[in-house]
C-alpha cells in the first residue's frame, strides 16, 4: 500500500516529465524555461492538444476559436449567483458548459476560464463584468476584462509566461483527479471540474495567496527569522516551499522570477522576497537536515500575480486558467487508454462474526 501514491506509476504520458532529482520540467519536448520565455497561451494550448483532437487546426485558428469562446462565455456570467469565491464562480460557470469529449468543449473550457475569473474578481469588488475583446490575445484580454484597459505588452507577456509555466506538470493531484473522471467517460467538463476541485486545496494550488499573507505578516526583513522560527515551532507549513516530487529547486520558480523581473517597478519587492526566501530555506535546512525542502512554483507565482494587479483570493482560479489545457489534454490521453481507473483498498474494519 502507498497511501500518497508517490511510488505508483498510474499513467504513460507524452505531455510532460517532472524530473524531481534534477529539477527539470519538460513539456512535450520543451524545457519549461524556454516555453515560459517564448510561447503565448495559444501556442501552448496548441502544443498540448496536438494529436489528441483530430479537428485541431493551426495556432491562428485556435486563437480565433478561443476568442469566440470568450465572447460566448460572457453570456454565462450573469447567471452565476453572488457570494462565491473565484474558484466556486469558475466551477459554477464551467458546470453550465456542454460535457462531452470534443475539441469544441476543450476550447470552451479554456476560453471561458479568464472570462469567469475576471468577472468573479470584479463581482467581488461590486463592479460589473467587462465584455471580452476577441481581437486580443487570451492573456491581454484577461487583463483587459479586469480593468477595461488594453494592457501593456509587457503585462500580457508576463501573464502568458505564468499561464504557460503552469500549463502541465505530470500526474499532480488535480491532473490525476481529471484523468480518473475522464476514464469514466464523464466528459471534459466533468474532468476539468474535478481538476479545479483538487487544485483549490492549500497543499496544491491554494498556496500562493497564503504566500503573500506570510510576506505581509513578516512585514520587514528584520522580522523574518523570528517570524519563521515561531511558525515552525507551531509546526506550520511555510507556503511556497517543499514539493512532493522535486528534491531540488522547482524549475518553475526561476521561470516565474525571470518573468517578474521583466515587469517594471518590481525590483524592491523581489529583493524583499529573496530575503524571506533565503531565511526560510536556511531554517528549513536546519529543521529537516535529511529532507531537502526548496522553493516551489507558488512563491514567485504569488509575486508575479500580485504585480499584475490580481487579488490573492483569485490566484487559484488564475492557476486553473493555465492548467485547464493540461487537464483537458490529459483527459483525452486517458480516454485514449480506454481503461477505467479503479485502484483497490485494503479493508481494516470489523469483520462479521462467523456463523
Ligand atoms: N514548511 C514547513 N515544513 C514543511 C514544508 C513547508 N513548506 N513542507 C514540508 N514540510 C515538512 C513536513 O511537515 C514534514 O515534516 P515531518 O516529517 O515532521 O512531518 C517534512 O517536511 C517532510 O514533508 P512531506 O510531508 O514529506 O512533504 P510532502 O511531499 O508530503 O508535501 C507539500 C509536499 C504538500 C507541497 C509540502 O511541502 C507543503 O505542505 N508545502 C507548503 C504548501 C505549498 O507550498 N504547496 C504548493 C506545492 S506546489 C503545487 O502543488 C502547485
Amino acid at each position: 500500500m502507498d497511501s500518497g501514491l508517490e511510488n505508483i506509476v498510474a499513467a504513460e504520458t507524452v505531455l510532460s516529465d517532472v524530473d524531481g532529482q534534477n529539477g527539470r520540467l519538460v513539456i512535450r519536448g520543451w524545457p519549461v524555461e524556454l516555453l515560459s520565455a517564448s510561447m503565448a497561451f495559444e501556442d501552448t494550448a496548441h502544443l498540448l492538444w496536438e494529436g489528441f483532437f483530430e479537428d485541431l487546426r493551426d495556432v491562428s485558428s485556435l486563437g480565433r476559436q478561443l476568442g469566440e469562446a470568450r465572447e460566448a462565455a460572457f453570456a454565462i456570467v450573469s447567471g452565476i449567483p453572488d457570494g462565491l469565491d473565484s474558484v466556486s464562480f469558475l466551477r459554477a460557470g464551467w458546470a453550465l458548459l456542454p460535457d462531452d469529449e470534443s475539441l469544441e468543449t476543450a476550447i470552451r473550457l479554456a476560453g471561458s476560464a479568464p472570462v469567469l475569473t475576471a468577472a468573479a474578481i470584479r463581482r467581488g469588488r461590486g463592479e460589473p463584468p467587462i465584455a471580452p475583446n476577441a481581437q486580443l490575445s487570451q492573456s491581454a484580454d484577461f487583463l483587459h476584462m479586469l480593468t477595461g484597459k488594453v494592457p501593456h505588452q509587457a503585462e500580457a507577456r508576463a501573464l502568458d509566461a505564468y499561464l504557460v509555466t503552469v500549463c502541465d506538470h505530470g500526474l499532480n493531484a488535480s491532473t490525476f483527479a481529471a484523468r480518473v473522471v475522464a476514464s469514466t467517460r464523464a466528459g471534459l467538463t466533468s474532468a476539468a471540474i474535478a481538476g479545479i476541485s483538487a487544485l483549490k486545496g492549500p497543499l496544491h494550488g491554494g498556496a500562493p495567496g497564503p504566500v503573500l499573507d506570510m510576506l505581509d505578516a513578516i512585514g520587514v526583513p528584520e522580522n523574518a527569522e523570528r517570524w519563521i522560527d515561531e511558525a515552525l515551532a507551531r509546526n506550520e507549513r511555510l507556503m511556497g516551499f517543499g514539493h512532493r516530487v522535486y528534491r531540488v529547486r522547482d524549475p518553475r520558480a526561476d521561470a516565474l522570477k525571470t518573468a517578474l523581473a521583466r515587469l517594471p517597478g518590481t525590483s524592491g519587492r523581489i529583493g524583499f522576497a529573496e530575503h524571506i526566501e533565503r531565511a526560510v530555506l536556511g531554517r528549513l535546512a536546519e529543521k529537516y537536515p535529511r529532507r531537502t525542502l526548496e522553493t516551489n512554483v507558488e512563491f514567485y507565482t504569488a509575486l508575479l500575480l500580485e504585480a499584475l494587479g490580481l487579488p490573492r483570493e483569485a490566484f487559484t482560479a488564475v492557476f486553473a486558467c493555465g492548467r485547464i489545457i493540461g487537464w483537458t489534454a490529459h483527459a483525452r490521453e486517458q480516454i485514449g487508454e480506454g481503461r477505467l481507473v479503479r485502484p483497490r483498498s485494503v479493508y481494516r474494519g470489523p469483520v462479521p462474526e462467523a456463523a
